[in-house]
C-alpha cells in the first residue's frame, strides 16, 4: 500500500506520470459504486449526448459534447447551475447524475467548471501563462496561436483515442478518471484537443485549460489543474536542407525550444533530459532542472505518433508536442506551499500577484492550526483511496488539507482494515471544535453509506 500511495503520489505530483505509466486498469482494483462496464465501442463525437437544439456555440473546438445546451430543453434552470465556457452552455444537470451509474462528477468538481484561473491576468496561473506566451511570442513571432477556452468537456474519443491512449490504459478507469457518461469526460490533459487542432490545420499553438484527475488528498494534489500544451508541426522543407531525418529534426528543435523556456523561467539553471513514455510520443522525453537544491520535472514532451498525424490527413508532417503542469511551476517560482491557495479568494492571497510579476515570492499571511480526525473501518474489494478522498472534499471541501492512510492490516480472517488519518485546515481563518466534528460526522456517515465500509 505504502509503495502504490508512492507511486500515485508520484504520478500527480508530476503532471506526466499519469500517461508515461505503462500499467494496464486491471493491474488496479476498480469498483467504484457507480462504475459502468468500459465499454468504448460507440466512437460518435459525443452529439448524442443531448438532443435538443443549441443554445449558444460559439467556439468551434471541443463543444462536440457540449454543443447541446440542456437549458431549452427543460426550461428555467437556476442560474448557480448554469456555467459558459468557450460559448457553450452547460447546466449541471449535464454533468453531474447521481442516479446515473456512468457518471461519477460530484458538486464539488462541477464548481469549478468555468473557473478557468489560468484566464486571471493576476493570478500566479494567469501571470505563468502570460509569461510563457511571451517566450513563444519573442522567439518565434506570430507563429504560436493561442487557445485558452477550449471547452474541457471532452469524448472519450479526444481524451484518449486520438492521442493513441491503449484502451487498458490506467487512465481511462473511474477510479482516475471523471465521466460524464461512458462517452465522455472531464478532459484530464490538455492533449485532448491535438488531434482536432491537426485536423483543422493549425501547425503551431499552445493550449491552456483546466484539467479533471480523480486523486488523493495533500498539498500537491488537487482534483483540478491546469496544463499547457504546445504543439510544432514542421513540413519537409524544414529539414530537408539538414543532415538530420523529420523525427531527428523535431526532437532536436524540440529540445533547444524548451531548454530556452526553462531558461526563461527559472534563469541559468542545470538541465537533463530524461527518456520516459507517453502515447502519444515517441521519442519522449520529460525536461528537469536542477533548482533549489533538488531536480525537478518541469515538463513532458516528445515527438508526435505519426498515426496521429496521419489520421488528420497529412502523411508527410512530422510533429513535437509538449505539456507542462502550471500549478507545478508556480508552486516553486512563486513559493506558494499548498495547491489548495490557487482557489482562495481571500484577498491576503489574491493582492500578492500582478500581471507581468512572475516569481515574486508568496507572504503566507498566517498558519492556522491544523486538527487531525482519524477514521477505521473493514475495507471491501471495491474500496479506492480515490473514492475516500472524493466524498472528504465533496463535504470538506478545501478545509481539508491531507488524507494519510496511517494503519493498514489483515486479519486472520482475511478483512483488511484501514485508519485514515484526516487533516481538517482553512488557510483563511480558526476552525471551532464543533465544525469540525460535525464535518467528521457527516464523512463518517458518507463514507459508511456510499463506499459500504464497516466502520469500526
Ligand atoms: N499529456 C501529457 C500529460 O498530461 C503531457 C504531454 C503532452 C506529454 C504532450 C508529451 C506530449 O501527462
Amino acid at each position: 500500500m505504502l509503495i502504490q500511495r508512492a507511486l500515485s503520489r508520484a504520478r500527480v505530483l508530476s503532471t506526466s506520470r499519469y500517461f508515461s505509466s505503462l500499467s494496464s486498469i486491471q493491474m488496479q482494483t476498480i469498483n467504484l459504486p457507480k462504475s459502468p462496464p468500459f465499454s468504448f465501442s460507440s466512437n460518435n463525437h459525443g452529439c448524442n449526448f443531448l438532443k435538443s437544439k443549441p443554445s449558444s456555440v460559439s467556439s468551434p473546438y471541443s463543444t462536440a459534447a457540449f454543443s447541446l445546451g440542456k437549458s431549452s430543453r427543460k426550461g428555467v434552470v437556476p442560474l448557480a447551475a448554469l456555467l459558459q465556457i468557450g460559448g457553450v452552455q452547460i447546466a449541471k444537470d449535464d454533468v453531474v447524475k447521481e442516479n446515473d451509474p456512468t457518471n461519477n462528477v460530484p458538486d464539488s468538481i462541477f464548481a469549478k467548471l468555468g473557473m478557468q484561473l489560468h484566464r486571471r491576468e493576476n493570478h500566479p496561473l494567469g501571470i505563468l501563462k502570460k509569461t510563457i506566451y511571451d517566450y513563444f511570442d519573442v522567439n518565434f513571432p506570430g507563429k504560436f496561436e493561442k487557445f485558452d477556452d477550449l471547452c474541457p468537456i471532452v469524448t472519450v474519443k479526444q481524451n484518449f483515442d486520438d492521442v493513441l491512449v491503449p484502451p487498458d490504459h490506467v487512465s481511462r478507469s473511474y477510479n482516475d478518471t471523471y465521466y460524464v457518461n461512458s462517452d465522455t469526460v472531464l478532459r484530464c490533459h490538455t492533449s485532448a484537443h491535438q488531434a482536432e487542432l491537426f485536423r483543422n490545420g493549425h501547425t503551431h499553438f499552445l493550449v491552456t485549460g483546466d484539467v479533471y484527475r480523480r486523486d488523493s488528498i495533500d498539498g500537491t494534489h488537487y482534483p483540478v489543474f491546469h496544463q499547457m500544451e504546445g504543439v510544432r508541426v514542421f513540413s519537409p522543407e524544414d529539414w530537408s536542407g539538414s543532415d538530420m531525418d523529420g523525427t531527428e529534426y523535431a526532437a532536436a528543435d524540440l529540445k533547444r525550444s524548451l531548454e530556452g523556456l526553462a531558461k526563461h523561467l527559472f534563469g541559468a539553471v542545470e538541465m537533463r533530459w530524461v527518456d520516459t513514455y507517453f502515447p502519444f510520443t515517441n521519442p519522449s522525453y520529460e525536461l528537469e532542472i536542477f533548482f533549489q537544491g533538488k531536480w525537478l520535472e518541469v515538463l513532458g514532451c516528445g515527438v508526435t505518433e505519426q498515426a496521429i498525424l496521419h489520421a488528420s490527413g497529412r502523411t508527410d508532417i512530422v510533429a513535437w508536442a509538449f505539456g507542462l503542469g502550471l500549478e507545478r511551476l508556480a508552486m516553486v517560482l512563486f513559493d506558494i506551499p499548498d495547491i489548495r491557495l490557487f482557489w482562495s479568494s481571500d484577498e491576503r492571497f489574491t493582492s500578492q500577484f500582478s500581471e507581468g510579476k512572475l516569481g515574486v515570492k508568496f507572504k503566507p499571511f498566517s498558519k492556522f492550526p491544523p486538527c487531525y480526525k482519524d477514521m477505521s473501518f473493514w475495507i471491501n474489494d471495491g474500496f479506492t483511496e480515490n473514492n475516500l478522498c472524493e466524498i472528504v472534499r465533496g463535504i470538506a471541501g478545501d478545509l481539508v488539507e491531507e488524507v494519510t492512510l496511517i494503519d493498514n492490516f489483515t486479519n486472520k480472517k482475511g478483512m483488511t482494515s484501514h485508519c485514515y488519518r484526516i487533516t481538517y485546515r482553512s488557510m483563511e481563518r480558526s476552525l471551532t471544535d464543533d465544525e469540525i466534528n460535525e464535518l467528521q460526522e457527516q464523512v463518517r456517515e458518507a463514507v459508511q453509506n456510499k463506499l459500504n465500509v464497516v466502520l469500526r
